[in-house]
């Protein structure tokens, strides 16, 4: 799967101005009250799946050079006939009968996580679960294969490279800022102190600088992408969550320039309830409130996002990213465990290849996949659900930071509050920039 890097030009970026750091402490706190939320929600809908969504870029009708051909994503689009060029980054492909989101988890004691917890200074407290007393490290020990192929071995140098007077970015929630902070450390080992410094502030977005390559790594907060009540980086936890309608563009100015774009949205979306949609401004005196189902809701939320990325992203030049739903564990039944129980104490997988869990993923992943098949935009789709649903234990439960004092009924039952929502890093979410960098490199 080796093949040469390929040219890399510039492309224009947005400069932004440089912000002081400080820790972006609260945002997982909201995540524990979904916990809380999600125990008591259970959604039984059905699930259709639908062909990982890539649309051919430009039509390609020129012999071929076999000799070039395994540097080149010539996939026939079934529907068309059409030739589909080399997307951007790709240095090779995988072979087109091979889904790489469909395998097994393989025990491999032998093989190191990609870093150590202590040597990557980014990770938050909320996901250190080594510092915070988790006593075993066997959740850092699997590695995903794909029933089809192998994957790419995670290559920094080649990430590095190709982000060369570039700018990633990572929009979403607590979930993608996870995801965030799993590339950074991944990448950061490679770079000098002096060369490199973490950006962040109170505002929405952090930036991670890698000077000597003229690079930015940025996570952008938006739980929805649209506007919405919950949007301030620190103070976000808002009950009553109310989302406005049509409002991509006030969090999609920031994103322009990019050069690749990783979305997610979902746990924010599962309140349990009708979900409330904002018609006009949040700066209106009388609000006009209309209430849809979750999954009209979110329906919306793909709807606009599909449309921004139509609109705004340069298929020739940047690659655009959607990171299905993550899954939570907070449930035991759910998996044959016992009542009462969750992730808490969990240190093995699920071994039910159909296993999904019960709650609303079905019907959202239906959603995402009716939308993305509607939709012209170039987004290549990170089908992480089913692959992430085994992994009960790699959440962090109790082996992290804390937000506040413990009542003395959660002192007594560690289980009553364990957060089965975030996953420890080094682990699970290294996995994911796997697969990324498998679709980014060799789609
Ligand atoms: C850094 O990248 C930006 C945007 O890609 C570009 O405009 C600028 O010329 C680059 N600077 C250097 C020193 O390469
Ligand atoms: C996601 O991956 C799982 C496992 O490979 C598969 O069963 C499911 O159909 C996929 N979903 C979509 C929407 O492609
Ligand atoms: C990683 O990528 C770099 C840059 O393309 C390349 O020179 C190197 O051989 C690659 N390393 C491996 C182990 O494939
Ligand atoms: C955790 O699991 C171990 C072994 O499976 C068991 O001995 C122990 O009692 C469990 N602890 C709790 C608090 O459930």
């Amino acid at each position: 799967m080796k093949a040469p890097l390929s040219s890399l030009s510039p492309v224009n970026q947005m400069v932004r101005k440089a912000r002081i750091s400080t820790p972006f402490i609260f945002t997982v706190l909201a995540f524990i009250i979904f916990v809380a939320i999600l125990y008591g929600q259970d959604f039984a809908c059905t699930f259709s799946s639908f062909d990982n969504h890539q649309q051919p870029q430009t039509l390609d009708n020129s012999p071929r050079n076999p000799k070039l051909h395994s540097n080149f994503v010539e996939r026939k689009d079934k529907k068309k006939g059409r030739r589909e060029k080399k997307l951007p980054f790709a240095v090779g492909s995988t072979a087109e009968s091979c889904d790489i989101f469909d395998g097994e988890w393989v025990r491999d004691m032998e093989r190191k996580p990609m870093y150590e917890e202590w040597e990557c200074p980014y990770i938050q407290p909320q996901l250190t679960c080594q510092e915070h007393g988790r006593p075993d490290k066997d959740y850092q020990h699997w590695r995903w294969q794909p029933r089809g192929c192998d994957l790419p071995s995670f290559n920094a140098t080649l990430m590095l490279e190709a982000l060369r007077g570039k700018r990633m970015l990572f929009v979403g929630d607590s979930l993608n800022r996870g995801q965030y902070v799993s590339m950074i450390c991944l990448l950061h080992r490679l770079v000098p102190e002096q060369g490199k410094v973490m950006e962040s502030s109170y505002s929405s977005l952090t930036v991670f600088r890698l000077k000597d390559y003229n690079a930015t790594v940025e996570f952008y907060w938006a739980p929805f992408l649209l506007e919405s009540n919950s949007d301030d980086a620190v103070v976000h936890r808002i009950a009553d969550r109310v989302v406005r309608k049509g409002s991509i563009a006030t969090h999609g100015k920031h994103w322009k320039g990019a050069d690749i774009v990783v979305f997610n949205t979902y746990l924010w979306w599962m309140t349990g309830l009708q979900f409330k949609i904002l018609k006009g401004s949040f700066k209106d005196e009388v609000q006009e409130i209309e209430e849809l189902s979750t999954e009209d809701a979110y329906r919306m939320g793909m709807k606009s996002m599909l449309k921004w990325v139509e609109r705004n992203m340069d298929p020739k030049k940047t690659r655009v990213f959607f990171t299905s739903m993550s899954p939570t564990h907070a449930k035991s039944i759910d998996w044959g465990g016992e009542e009462g129980g969750n992730c808490y104490n969990e240190t093995t997988l699920i071994e039910d290849p159909e296993y999904w869990g019960s709650d609303s993923r079905k019907s959202i992943m239906k959603v995402i996949g009716e939308e993305f098949s509607r939709s012209k935009a170039p987004v290549t789709f990170l089908n992480i659900t089913q692959l992430s649903s085994y992994r009960k234990d790699a959440h962090t439960e109790i082996y992290k930071k804390q937000w506040g004092p413990l009542t003395p009924e959660q002192q007594a039952d560690p289980k009553s509050y364990a957060d089965c929502v975030h996953w420890c890093l080094p682990g699970l979410q290294d996995t994911w920039n796997e697969l990324l960098f498998a679709k980014l490199f060799y789609p």
